[in-house]
Parts: C-alpha cells; structure tokens; sequence
C-alpha cells in the first residue's frame, strides 16, 4: 500500500514538473513571436530601420560570441541588437524621414528615441537587460553620447557591440542620396573612432571576423551585400 502511495505522489510529482516545462515552453514561444511582431511593425514604419536591425540580430550573435559572452546575455544582446530602434515609432515621420538636416529641437525629439526604445522592451517580462542595452546604444565610449552621458565600462558591453555593428551596417549601407561606403572604408571608420566613440575591444573583434562572416550575415537576413539598403 505504502509503495502505492509513493508511486502516486512519484506520478504526481512528474506530471507537475512536465506542466511546469510546457508552460515555459509556452512562454518562450510567445516572447518569440512577440519579439518577431515588433520587428515586423518597425519594417511596416521604415523598411531600411526593420532590414538594419535583422541584420544588427545577426552580427551581434558573431560579435558576442567572439567576446566569448555567455549564452544567456548573448540572447538579450541579439534581442537589443533586433530592436534597439523600436523607438523610432515614437518619432513622427516628418523627422524620422526628413532628407535634409535636422534641426535642433528635432534632433532632440530623434534623440528621444532610445528612451522610448527601453520604454517599450522594458515591459516584455525577461528582456531586462535587452532594454538596457537598447537604452544605451547611443552612447559614445570617451562619454559623449547619450541619454547619459556614460563612459568606457559604464556603458553595458551589449550596448557597446551594438553602437559598433549599428555604425558599421549604416556606413556599408546605400541610401537614395549616397552609395554606400566599402566594407575596408567603414573598418578605417571604426579604427580611428576606436577608443573614442566606440569601445575598442569591440572594434578589434569586429573587424577580426567582419568579412569571413559578411556572406553568412547576409544570407540570413535575405539581403546582398551588393545591393545593401
Ligand atoms: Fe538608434
């Protein structure tokens, strides 16, 4: 009787635990999905931010893996990486799209918008630090960046990866009024903001593995390096 006893509490004890593991299951889906749909409202907004950031995904995951990041920050980096720009939706079009100069109370309203990024990752349960580092993205290693104002190591590291892989697809990038610059070009770029806006350690282990992993960036993200947008 008593082995009975035990056999059932032993049944019970499974069945809570295999309920536990399907919720969990069902709770990454979602945040999945969830991360996935925002993405695809910042490629409904601007097409060039949503294709900028799947790539950003991408080379973050080379880049922290390189920096030998472990597995549960590189997630939230390449989460950060995804949608650091979500704020951008904050930011009416007449600004976000404006082809000339901005002026200074627009640049200030632009500048708003890794605020509103973190505002928006911040309530996804589990993606903390993801919003962290979106907040800090434009933030500039000798401390002349923003919101903050942070310097060197104060910056989060999955900002600083994302500062360097963020200035990198921009640069490489064609827009309807320039071409963009060449893979060697935008790595001099890199080189000599090295220590100052961005965080040397990243820059070095970017520029090691940018062009073995360029093709493969690419392949994934659906885009040609010839036809960058
Ligand atoms: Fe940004």
């Amino acid at each position: 009787m008593a082995a009975s006893w035990q056999s059932l509490a032993g049944a019970a004890q499974i069945e809570s635990l295999l309920r536990v593991k399907e919720l969990e299951e069902q709770q990454r889906v979602l945040l999945k999905s969830a991360i996935c749909a925002f993405n695809q409202l910042l490629d409904l907004r601007d097409l060039n931010t949503g294709i900028h950031s799947t790539r950003l995904a991408e080379w973050a995951v080379r880049v922290a893996r390189k920096l030998h990041i472990d597995e549960r920050d590189l997630y939230q980096i390449e989460v950060a990486a995804l949608l650091h720009d979500i704020g951008k939706i904050g930011v009416p079009d007449a600004i976000l799209k404006k082809d000339g100069k901005l002026t200074e109370e627009e640049r200030a309203l632009m500048n708003k918008h890794p605020e509103y990024s973190w505002s928006i990752l911040r309530l996804f349960p589990g993606l903390e630090n993801a919003s962290l580092y979106a907040l800090h993205h434009h933030e500039s290693f000798d401390g002349g960046g923003y919101p903050a104002g942070l310097k060197g190591e104060e910056i989060p590291m999955g900002s600083r990866i994302v500062t360097v892989i963020d200035a990198y697809d921009a640069m490489t990038s064609n827009r309807c009024y320039r071409r963009g610059m060449t893979h060697e070009q935008a790595i001099e770029i890199l080189m000599q903001g090295s220590g100052k806006q961005f965080d040397p350690l990243v820059v070095g282990a970017f520029a090691e593995i940018a062009l073995q992993e360029k093709q493969g960036v690419f392949a994934a993200t659906g885009s040609s390096p010839a036809a960058v947008i």
